[in-house]
């Protein structure tokens, strides 16, 4: 009898089981674990190594500070396992990472030299804003962690970018004093740039890149948000290389996220203002030093919920262009939707996007699944 009753409950339990499982991806409303807990990854980014897509973001509760870095797997995009934290506060006061310091938009890349995962995220220290600006590096054995915070740092200093330099600051500067003073923007002169040059350049909103070749990049909003920075980090993926370029300076990129597609380059961005939406934007290179071309608004379609479209970028925020392992031309555009007074709350829109006629697309899609790309 009690056999019977095993058979039954097993029975019950792997179909509950299988019923738990989702082969959509849905927007907007919660995205839930296999635990069916509210998926908390915010500012996330993608890896995938050996079969298995890792997820890291933004570890929440209400405040902007972040309780660590969570790590979620996948084999097939749909259902996501939690994994725990992959990096965690240290409890200790002064530390880079002490609890309140704010740790946003993490980004994982594999090295195939040294074996290492290696994650970069964007810190601000406890109690100071959004004033310290600075990138911070841990590196771990395993994707899941534990990561071991190294340090952190801002880039190049002491270094003018490849596309820039002391010569043609002091040029631009000569003009602008002159009879079209005003004319420049701060930030298109590069004024930041210059200041922040011995003590190295801000870095905010980030995303990491690793190209074909296995040189990696780390792009990041510099000199007060004005301008992007792409820099080359060194062979072990561990610190800066020195070598680096401004992208679209002036023009206020934030939230940047890249992919690449019969060798040309990507770039999806927002403008600069905060938790609010605002009209997402994307450009396209011939390598990943540019020259990078302004190529409008990707979005196309209007988020029912919110009657929000491409104007406000559905209600989200660029954090990550993830391409679909297994097939041609297909990418997810990661966005989150903040909810800036309960951030564990905030939302996840995952749409698909394609290259076409030379530039980055995304489609609104309330409930879709990778067979999406299959169409034309
Ligand atoms: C946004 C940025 C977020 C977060 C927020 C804070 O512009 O993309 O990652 O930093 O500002 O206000």
């Amino acid at each position: 009898m009690k056999k019977y009753y095993l058979i039954i409950l097993a029975i019950l339990v792997s179909s509950t089981y299988i019923s738990a499982q989702t082969t959509s991806i849905t927007s907007y409303e919660l995205f839930l674990d296999t635990d069916g807990n509210h998926i908390n990854a915010h500012g996330a980014g993608v890896l995938y190594h050996d079969g298995v897509y890792y997820l890291y973001g933004e570890y929440k509760k209400r405040w902007a500070s972040a309780l660590g870095v969570s790590c979620y797997s996948s084999g097939d995009l749909y259902n996501w396992q939690f994994k725990g934290l992959a990096l965690t506060n240290i409890d200790r006061p002064g530390h880079d990472i002490q609890p309140g310091a704010v740790i946003e938009r993490p980004k994982v890349i594999y090295n195939a030299k040294t074996g290492k995962f290696v994650m970069w995220f964007h810190l601000e220290l406890r109690g100071k804003g959004y004033e310290a600006a600075r990138t911070a590096v841990a590196v771990s054995d395993s994707p899941e962690g534990p990561f071991e915070y190294i340090r952190s740092l801002r880039p190049n200093p002491a270094i003018w970018p490849m596309n820039y330099s002391q010569q043609l600051y002091n040029a631009y500067r000569e003009k602008s004093n002159g009879s079209d003073k005003g004319f420049f923007n701060p930030g298109t002169v590069g004024d930041f740039l210059a200041r922040d040059l011995d003590s190295g350049q801000m870095a905010r909103d980030m995303t990491l890149f690793v190209d074909d070749d296995g040189k990696a990049y780390h792009i990041h909003a510099s000199e007060e948000n004005q301008t992007l920075h792409i820099c080359e980090l060194t062979d072990d993926y561990l610190d800066f290389s020195g070598r680096y370029t401004r992208v679209l300076p002036g023009q206020s990129n934030e939230a940047p996220a890249i992919c690449k597609f019969k060798g040309m380059y990507y770039m999806i961005s927002s403008g600069c203002t905060g938790w609010a939406p605002n009209q997402a934007r994307s450009a396209v290179a011939p390598t990943i030093w540019g020259p990078w071309t302004y190529t409008g608004n990707p979005c196309q379609g209007t988020n029912p919920h919110n009657n929000l479209g491409p104007d406000k970028t559905y209600g989200g925020q660029s954090t990550y262009l993830l391409p679909v392992q297994g097939k041609d031309n297909a990418f997810i555009a990661m966005f989150d939707v903040w909810r800036p007074h309960n951030q564990q709350d905030s939302r996840y829109l995952w749409l698909p996007a394609r290259i076409k006629d030379g530039k980055l697309i995304v489609r609104w899609q309330s409930s879709w699944n990778l067979s999406f790309f299959d169409q034309q």
